[in-house]
């Protein structure tokens, strides 16, 4: 599980969020909705151990994850405890095989036939890794780098994944098809924080939601109540100021 409260990061003097709290219990999969710039992806490096390479720090606040203080953890143990990030723009390895994509993600498994069985299982998940094992994965089209992405992280046997707008960049069918393969990884037993922009499609799959609107968290709930909100639409299409927000209570306090 993920437990953020009163977060607040910078990079250098200039304040991304000041005030974002939200948890990700265990079996869940929670949604964080926002805008071009709202910090989404800035939580999810806070959470991953990579924001001071980014020129980022916490300012205050604190995250907690899978029994670790993720403010104070190096990106390599936080992966170890399994808290993995399925990043932004895909970034898989372009020059290596599909095939060692996925090895790279399964460095830190010991037990060799235990990555055996997750790879035999993500080949179920996306057939296509399988086909295309021994091809530069430069060569895949973005949904298909997309899903070598979500493969590769999975590798790790990963408690929780947090992934950057998996249906970026890509057709709608293929994201949807993404999309039903989250629902099943959670199933499968990953609590899932996903971060999107395609509100609709990211609300169709989570059980609970998340909006970050100029420095803050501005509304959660239920996925399907956010769905219906006004303030979520009023968000996505840029009437609200995020000083008329009314800041609401905490359901989990
Ligand atoms: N490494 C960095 N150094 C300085 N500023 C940054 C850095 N990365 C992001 N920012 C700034 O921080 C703010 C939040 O950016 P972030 O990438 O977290 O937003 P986002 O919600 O993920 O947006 P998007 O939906 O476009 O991906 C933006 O104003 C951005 O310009
Ligand atoms: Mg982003």
């Amino acid at each position: 599980m993920i437990e953020v409260e009163a977060l607040a990061v910078r990079y250098g003097a200039a304040e991304v969020f000041q005030d974002v709290s939200l948890r990700v219990d265990d079996g869940r999969i929670v949604a964080l909705l926002g805008n071009n710039g709202a910090g989404k992806t800035t939580l999810l490096r806070a959470l991953s151990g990579i924001l001071g390479g980014q020129g980022g720090r916490v300012v205050a606040g604190t995250a907690h994850g899978e029994g670790l203080d993720l403010t104070r953890s190096r990106a390599d143990r936080i992966v170890r405890a399994g808290i993995v990030q399925v990043p932004e723009g895909r970034r898989v390895f372009g020059q290596l095989s599909v095939e060692d994509n996925l090895a790279a993600g399964a460095l830190s498994v010991r037990s060799r036939p235990q990555a055996r069985r997750t790879k035999a299982w993500v080949h179920e998940l996306f057939p296509i890794l399988a086909d295309r094992a021994q091809q530069p994965a430069a060569l895949l089209s973005g949904g298909e780098q997309q899903m070598l992405a979500i493969g590769r992280a999975l590798m790790s046997s990963p408690r929780v994944l947090l992934m950057d707008e998996p249906s970026l960049g890509i057709a709608p069918l293929v994201a949807r098809q993404i999309m039903e393969t989250v629902r099943e990884v959670n199933h499968a037993g990953t609590s899932v924080l996903l971060v999107e922009q395609n509100t609709k499609l990211a609300l169709s799959v989570a059980h609970h939601a998340y909006l970050m609107h100029g420095g803050a968290i501005v509304a959660e709930g239920p996925a399907d109540e956010l769905a219906t909100s006004d303030l979520l639409l009023e968000v996505s299409l840029g009437k609200h100021t995020a000083s008329a927000v009314p800041t609401g209570g905490n359901p989990h306090g």
